[in-house]
């Protein structure tokens, strides 16, 4: 069939959403890619989103413009005209309808963290690839301009050798800091396998890893705070906590570099605080997403009484991304773009039979970056140094 993008044609492909809190950025990000990115090669079209309570789904399915709702996931999968299946649920419940939807021949897109350990991350994985559908993580901020051009910077060797790098994601989740916030799924083991670790932290270990590159070894330590909350707003019935809030790790990365990591979501006063630093032998780059549309950058040879860290706004025609933006007033990037940026990467993957990677992220980079939260989990119960598995 084809869509009607203006007077461009370009053949529509089905999408079905699995969750709409996060679901709501990804539906918008489907339906904006070609307002960005004209024609696209394959033009989303919004079949069906599903969720847990029937009013809740109909109501979110009907304000972002899909045709139908389902309040069971099986019913999703079962969807012949769902051709990619989104899965912005929980990770409790990212194995088993990704799975399912894998062995329906479903193209794969499936949200952060990608599992709850590695080994459920390896099953989706090979799934994925048993299917031979393409699949992507949710790694979002991959796709910010500012963070495209760090990874340029990087890899055309601007800054030198990357000896150090530092990463964070420090927030505080609109009240976790707060201990009479109720309980979510987030801070329990059995739906959320880790808590700022995987909520927040796992962000900060794959931008480590786009960056600088594989890390060896770790050495973590984490804690949870506040253990227990309130199981309701205002109640005096408590549940257990069991993941951490906050997390720290050191790290190797196998091409020598030494890295600091750190996460939690009880960090009073940071917002969405992802935070990088990376220090080359040439020069030194930061970022931080609560100034998406700003790199800072020092090249060690400026003038040396010039010297110092300049703010580069990423947000003119020749930074990534910016191009297909329709005016030039370089009033900036917001957060939602990421959806749109990433999403359409998918779509030209998939229109072009083109690898996702390295700019997307894979099941594959979804299950390294569990790897590597497995390994720090580790060694914060053993207290060692532990190798992440090559
Ligand atoms: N990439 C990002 O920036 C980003 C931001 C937020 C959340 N996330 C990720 O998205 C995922 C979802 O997080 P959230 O914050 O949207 O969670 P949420 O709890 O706010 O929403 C979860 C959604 O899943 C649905 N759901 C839960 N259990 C279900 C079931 N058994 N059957 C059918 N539907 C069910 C709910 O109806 C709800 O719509 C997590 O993996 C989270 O880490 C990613």
């Amino acid at each position: 069939m084809s869509a009607g993008v203006g007077n461009k044609k370009s053949k529509e492909i089905g999408v079905g959403i699995l969750g709409y809190s996060i679901g709501k950025a990804h539906a918008y990000g489907w339906q904006d890619l070609s307002r960005y990115f004209y024609p696209p090669k394959l033009t989303p079209k919004l079949i069906a989103l599903a969720g847990r309570s029937k009013e809740g789904v109909e109501h979110e399915a009907k304000r972002f413009g899909f045709e139908r709702s389902y309040s069971k996931w099986e019913e999703l999968v079962r969807d012949k005209e769902v051709e990619i299946f989104d899965n912005c649920a929980p990770p409790s419940l990212h194995p088993e309808p990704t799975i399912a939807a894998a062995e329906a021949g479903k193209q794969l897109v499936c949200e952060k963290p990608l599992a709850r350990n590695a080994k459920d991350a390896r099953t989706m994985l090979d799934a994925a690839e048993r299917a031979r559908v393409k699949h992507m993580t949710g790694f979002n901020y991959r796709f910010l301009p500012a963070v495209t051009f760090a990874r340029k910077l990087i890899t055309e060797g601007t800054l030198g050798k990357i000896h150090y790098f530092k990463s964070a994601y420090l927030g505080y989740n609109g009240g976790f800091d707060d201990p009479s916030y109720p309980i979510k799924w987030m801070h329990q083991s059995e739906t959320a396998g880790y808590g700022a670790l995987a909520d927040l932290g796992t962000h900060a270990i794959d931008l480590a890893r786009f960056l600088v590159g594989e890390v060896a070894s770790v050495s973590g330590a984490s804690e949870t705070f506040i253990k227990e909350r309130p199981v309701a707003q205002g109640s005096s019935e408590k549940a257990r906590v069991d993941v951490d809030d906050t997390t720290i790790a050191c790290m190797r990365f196998r091409e020598g570099a030494l890295g600091v990591f750190e996460a939690s979501w009880l960090t009073s006063g940071r917002v969405d605080y992802l935070r990088f630093e990376a220090y080359g032998t040439m020069g030194t780059i930061r970022f931080n997403l609560e100034r998406l549309n700003e790199l800072e950058v020092f090249i060690r040879d400026d003038r040396a009484d010039l010297a110092g860290f300049r703010r580069v706004p990423v947000v003119g025609k020749d930074h990534p991304y910016m191009k297909t933006f329709w005016t030039n007033q370089g009033i900036g990037f917001a957060w939602q773009y990421s959806f749109t940026n990433e999403l359409h990467h998918f779509i030209e993957c998939l229109a072009e039979d083109k690898p996702l990677g390295p700019i997307g992220a894979t099941f594959e980079d979804g299950y390294k970056a569990m790897l590597i939260m497995d390994a720090i989990a580790e060694s914060s119960r053993t207290e060692k140094w532990v190798r992440v598995p090559e």
